[in-house]
């Protein structure tokens, strides 16, 4: 996907994400009752690891696949523990029946719904799952009353892109062929001071996209630096809003 090809917004995921993922999948992994250390996990998606990482727990293996080289170059740059390969979620390069828990944050998006099911089909072991799950851009803060309407200037100038995207719910997948089974939506907390945020901004598609139409990746920081520094004075907890559900391929 073209939004993610660049080595810019790949060094921002390796860096400057913020680790909504291990809170999430956290909970989800509660919820199926997985054992630490005991999974085959394949993360489809992975972008530099930030979710492959948070699942590594639970796994006895745990592979992380994307389409883009730069993401994967960067996640493999970043280490600890999972292997990376690239590939598309609409044609996994595993075999059959190997994957116990499929994971996949923020990616399905972007993604071919009706053949990553019947990859999903194919790869996953009996009694196999798959865990979505998905966090907006935080951009509250009771301590920052200010933040969400600086960031509604900002996704204003540089609106977020919606070509070559799609909605993912949990009515999506179950229509595209999915039975959906538990899954809960939460608050995850995490506190960014200014330099933290602007760099997580950064990494939006909203800037990926502005680039692409030829916007200085430059202007924007400077923007950004300049709106959102006096609301983030110190570390303030910043709210995004999650959610997972853990499905698996019907028929
Ligand atoms: C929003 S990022 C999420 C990355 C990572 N899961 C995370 O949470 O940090 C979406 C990722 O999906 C990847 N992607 C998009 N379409 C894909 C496809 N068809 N097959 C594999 N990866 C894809 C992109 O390259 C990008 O790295």
């Amino acid at each position: 996907m073209e939004l993610f090809a660049g080595d810019d917004i790949a060094k921002g995921y390796a860096a400057a994400r913020p680790a909504v993922h291990r809170v999430v999948v956290g909970r989800a992994f509660a919820q199926l009752g997985a054992e630490c250390g005991r999974h085959r996990i394949l993360d489809v998606g992975c972008g530099a690891g930030a979710s492959t990482r948070a699942a590594a727990p639970w796994a006895q293996a745990i592979v992380g696949l994307d389409s883009e080289i730069q993401m994967i170059r960067n996640a493999r740059t970043v280490g600890g523990g999972p292997g990376y390969i690239v590939g598309a979620a609409e044609a996994i390069p595993l075999g059959t029946d190997t994957v116990d828990v499929l994971t996949t944050a923020g990616a399905l998006d972007f993604v071919d719904l009706a053949r990553f099911r019947s990859e999903v089909a194919r790869v996953l072991a009996p009694r196999g799952v798959v865990v979505v799950y998905d966090f907006a851009t935080g951009r509250r803060s009771a301590d920052a009353p200010g933040l969400e309407r600086a960031y509604n200037e900002f996704a204003r100038r540089w609106p977020r892109p919606t070509d070559g995207r799609h909605a993912v719910d949990t009515s999506v997948l179950a229509a595209a062929g999915f039975s959906v089974g538990s899954g809960d939506q939460m608050i995850v907390s995490i506190a960014m001071n200014a330099n933290a945020y602007v760099a997580y901004l950064m990494t939006e598609t909203n800037v990926a996209a502005a680039v692409q139409r030829g916007e200085p990746a430059a202007r924007v920081r400077q923007w950004c630096v300049e709106r959102f520094s006096p609301l983030l004075t110190e570390p303030r907890v910043i709210e995004f809003d999650a959610w997972y559900a853990i499905v698996t391929p019907t028929g």
